[in-house]
């Protein structure tokens, strides 16, 4: 065939095949059968590997073509990917109307209600018509490059037309309760631990390092912004969803122009109602203002627009009966009751496991074995026990193991402590807790070493502490169950590659009470080497920012350890990075060196407004008022924090007067 009749062909074929996965994915309106759209999908296969020189890449052969990876490139979005503020109950949402409409000085607004997906946020770029890249949220400002992944997603197109040269799409990515249930029923059947939601699972597809396993998942992706140079390129938010849609992508359909306030109680109460009907999961409904120069006008907090907020439902409850209370060890010993559900269905997923926290969460709900209870289910979160129902007739009372399950060890409970612990410090279940929390994404981010992996690994005394990690060999790690040479190629590969991980996730990854991401970084920004960090006492350790007594004598406590001291030298052999450029101190501002308090509702300002324009002008803010607070500043419904500033003597100032020493 000449290849102009080829190139005609192809061309011809591509336009079917994405106009009918649209029909297909997007309007869930096929108009064509599954037969006729694989012969039409085979002919193009044979076409193009006939004249491998004319595949290009937005043809619907190539949704699954890329190549696994060993790990995803950052991205800086085009502008922040930022949350929304919550409102949980009807008088909040009425408080958030209330602001739009002083802050628009009681100019009329239109609201377009949508509901909130509970899946994950995704921005993708297009240039000339093609999909080119797919960025996850990441930290808001920095995503991951998961294009590959984000081609396997049908109802996403990786063509459109558009007379927009380059714009980019902002939307959530999620997994139907169907696919989430067929998703574990495969966990399952090759013995994977299940995805506690669907969420959890959409997030864990998209980073899939298989292309292959992230189109086996098959994801949905729906749209909510359209931008172009990162700034909404329409008047009218309810516009730019329309032409979204106009260009092919799927628009969630539940969405409604309102007109105030009252209009948008209704569509929420209508889909708190019908929630349950859907076959994905949703956890509220999001409202924004419909003008974009409004939305301008309003403009953002540190962490979210003025002009929308998530007016969240409240979590699924259902009621089963308590078959049992385990305990479960965590890596710092604390053991957790956890109650052993009779399998209960829960808006769509099936919960067998929730938790009691401790001995007098127990005590307070009042909880025994047998016992009929309440158990609640919220996004991402453990579910929990929220009450008892009914009081079983042959209860039975817990009782805290006085000895570890895992180990046999001490269980100790301190005097003032809620938590009981396993003190031995060699405890298996607390190394495998501690060794999945150093590997953890967001900490030493070794992809792969999971839980099936980290489990073989103690339960053989391969891994006694986490430096063993280091040590770890293409032979050892092949004599474990269901580890191929790809895969234990790829996980060696990621452990090499945590040796560059930043100071402050190291520091995050020894595990130290009380010292997560956040303490860690202001350590490293503080110090600037760990030796400095375990070096350091009580007092000195003090002087960074948020650090009090509690933390700094966990800090200390660890280094005085002899088994953490070995630790460290051993993950500095390793080569692990021990040093941190220590952040310049901030330049002085008019609020330097003064030390604020925060309380009730001010007019303009958000809370986290308020703190980060104090904080930019030198100042410090704090949550409870001292002899060493400088101002308190209220607003409406202040609470006790002003009793305790007027009896100990603290001005309180209001918005202007804290507007007044910021200039
Ligand atoms: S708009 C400035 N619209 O909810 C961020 N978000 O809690 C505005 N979400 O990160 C986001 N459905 O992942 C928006 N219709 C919707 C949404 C939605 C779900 C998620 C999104 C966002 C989170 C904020």
């Amino acid at each position: 065939m000449p290849t102009k009749t080829v190139e005609a062909e192809l061309e011809d074929l591509r336009e079917k095949l994405h106009h009918h996965e649209y029909l297909y994915h997007v309007l869930d309106r096929p108009e064509i059968s599954d037969a006729e759209y694989d012969r039409m999908m085979r002919r193009l296969k044979e076409l193009e590997t006939a004249h491998p020189d004319l595949v290009t890449p937005d043809s619907p052969t190539q949704r699954v073509g890329g190549k696994a990876r060993e790990g995803f490139v950052k991205v800086r979005h085009s502008s922040p990917m930022l949350s929304l503020d919550n409102a949980l109950n009807e008088d909040e949402m009425r408080a958030f109307d209330q602001r739009v409409r002083e802050l628009l000085k009681g100019e009329p607004h239109e609201y377009v209600a949508e509901l909130k997906l509970d899946g994950l946020s995704m921005a993708v770029h297009y240039e000339h018509g093609k999909m080119l890249r797919a960025i996850t949220r990441g930290d808001g400002q920095v995503g991951e490059d998961v294009t590959e992944n984000a081609r396997t997603i049908r109802s996403l197109p990786l063509r459109v037309k558009s007379k927009l040269p380059e714009f980019e799409v902002r939307g959530e990515a999620l997994l139907t309760l169907q696919a989430f249930e067929r998703l574990n029923a495969r966990q399952l059947q090759h013995e994977l631990k299940p995805f506690a939601n669907p969420r959890n699972a959409a997030a864990g597809s998209l980073r899939a390092l298989e292309p292959a396993l992230t189109a086996s998942r098959q994801l949905e992706y729906s749209a909510y912004f359209l931008l172009v140079d990162g700034k909404f390129h329409y008047d009218s938010h309810w516009e730019s969803l329309e032409e979204l849609s106009r260009m092919g992508f799927k628009v969630n359909a539940h969405r409604k122009r309102c007109a105030g306030l009252e209009d948008v109680l209704e569509f929420y109460k209508n889909w708190e109602s019908k929630r349950d009907s859907l076959n994905y999961e949703i956890d509220g409904v999001v409202v924004k203002v419909d003008s974009i120069p409004q939305q301008s006008r309003l403009g953002w907090t540190a962490k979210a627009p003025r002009w929308a907020i998530a007016f969240k439902f409240p979590a699924h409850q259902e009621q089963t009966v308590i078959e049992n209370i385990g305990v479960q060890v965590g890596r710092t010993g604390t053991l957790t009751p956890v109650a052993h559900l009779k399998a209960v269905n829960i808006a769509g997923v099936t919960v067998t496991r929730a938790t009691l926290h401790n001995e007098d969460e127990i005590a307070r709900l009042g909880v025994e074995i047998g016992d009929t209870v309440l158990v609640e289910r919220s996004g991402d979160v453990i579910p929990k026990v929220v009450r008892v129902v009914k009081q079983g007739r042959d209860r039975r009372a817990f009782k805290m193991p006085a000895h570890c399950p895992v180990c046999g060890g001490k269980i100790v409970r301190e005097e003032g402590e809620a938590a009981s612990r396993c003190i031995n410090t060699n405890c298996p279940a607390r190394l495998k807790e501690s060794v999945l929390h150093f590997a953890a994404r967001g900490v030493m981010d070794i992809d792969g070493m999971g839980d099936v992996l980290v489990d073989q690994l103690v339960t053989r005394g391969m891994v006694k502490s986490v430096a063993d990690i280091y040590d770890l060999t293409l032979d050892r790690l092949l004599e474990l169950d269901r580890m191929g040479e790809k895969s234990v190629e790829k996980v060696l590969h990621n452990i090499d590659a945590s040796r560059k991980q930043p100071l402050p996730r190291v520091l995050n990854g020894l595990g130290i009470p009380f010292v997560g991401e956040r303490t860690a970084q202001i350590l490293a920004d503080t110090f600037g080497s760990l030796d400095t960090i375990a070096q350091a006492d009580e007092e000195k350790l003090q002087e960074a920012e948020e650090v009090g007594p509690k933390v700094s004598e966990s800090i200390r406590q660890f280094f005085h350890e002899r088994r953490n001291r070995e630790l460290v030298e051993r993950l500095r052999k390793a080569g692990l990075t021990f040093e941190h450029e220590i952040k310049k101190k901030k330049a002085a501002g008019p609020l330097t060196g003064k030390v604020f308090v925060l309380t009730g509702t001010l007019p303009n300002l958000a809370r986290e407004e308020a703190k980060a324009r104090i904080e930019a002008a030198g100042g410090k803010v704090t949550g409870s008022v001292s002899k060493k607070t400088d101002y308190v500043v209220a607003g409406s419904d202040p609470g006790s924090k002003l009793d305790k500033a007027s009896s100990l003597g603290v001005p309180v100032i209001d918005e202007p007067e804290l507007l007044a020493l910021l200039q």
